[in-house]
């Protein structure tokens, strides 16, 4: 199997789009980005318009061609409800539209399922199944808290198996924080997890000091606990300018272990420019 992310907060946009081709079929999990809209206080730089147009390009270029595409919620970063095109005769897996979902995103499910009807060759609400299709076994969690509680609404989390390899993606579990966030990983005993990692840039106003510590403490068991060798850390954690100091502790104890911990830059060989995180900086004070 091999991995691409496509777009992330370390290439410079809000997104955790992923690209994974197995010898049979190709996936696309979350084909969508977008910006923070105010940071410290300002807005989108340029630099960051122009990067979201570049990763939206390649997006749509891959997300043609897939076989099947996954949604795993619906905020904008996640899906592009404007693209119906790249749904047509794909095999499309989607969160549940109205069951455990929020007010917002189930709006915004519905609005998307009018804009795609007719277009894909099929159809699954997927939360807590499982597929077998061609080559790959696709198993999703059920619908679990986006971040520490309901407010946000659920993702699924969802694991691709080939056979060779499991890749676990969490979608956005903001942490994991949550006993059934954590048990599903645990459950599929992935090779490698990317993860969207803590909210630590806001910290003890939006994101609590006790669920980072929760968090720490689920990622250090999963590095002990579990066979997980890689570990792609990236998306909300990358918000953060101190993020490795954040989770100090989780990449000490892998170094002991001899576990690899990526972000989605590191894991393509590229250096980090997670552009959000400067946006000070690159309006220049
Ligand atoms: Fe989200
Ligand atoms: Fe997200």
């Amino acid at each position: 199997m091999e991995i691409y992310p496509i777009a992330a907060d370390s290439l410079g946009t809000r997104s955790m789009a992923t690209l994974i081709k197995t010898k049979q079929c190709s996936i696309f999990i979350d084909p969508g980005v977008a910006l923070g809209p105010r940071r410290y206080g300002l807005p989108p730089h340029p630099l960051e318009l122009k990067r979201m147009e570049e990763h939206w390009e390649i997006i749509r270029k891959f997300a043609m061609k897939v076989d099947i595409i996954i949604i795993t919620h619906y905020h904008y970063d996640h899906y592009e409800p404007e693209a119906p095109e790249l749904y047509r005769n794909k095999r499309l897996f989607i969160k549940h539209p109205t069951k455990k979902i929020n007010y917002s995103q189930k709006e915004r499910a519905r609005y998307f399922l009018e804009k795609i009807a007719g277009l894909p060759e099929s159809m699954e609400y997927s939360d807590g199944r499982e597929y077998i299709f061609k080559d790959v076994r696709l198993k999703f969690s059920d619908p679990v808290f986006h971040g520490t509680n309901k407010r946000l609404g659920y993702v699924t989390e969802v694991s691709v198996n080939d056979g060779d390899l499991c890749f676990l993606f969490t979608s956005d579990v903001e942490g994991p924080s949550i006993e059934d966030q954590i048990k599903f990983i645990e459950n599929e005993k992935p090779d490698i997890v990317y993860l969207d990692g803590p909210m630590s840039y806001m910290l003890g106003y939006r994101y609590s000091r006790i669920s980072l510590e929760a968090t720490i403490k689920n990622i250090i068991k999963l590095l002990k606990d579990t066979n997980m060798g890689e570990l792609i850390v990236d998306h909300h954690l990358l918000r953060d300018l101190q993020w490795k100091e954040k989770i100090q502790d989780v990449l000490e104890v892998a170094k002991k272990l001899d576990k690899k911990i990526v972000t989605a830059a590191g894991y393509l060989g590229l250096e980090d420019d997670p552009l959000e995180a400067k946006r000070k900086e690159l309006y220049g004070g």
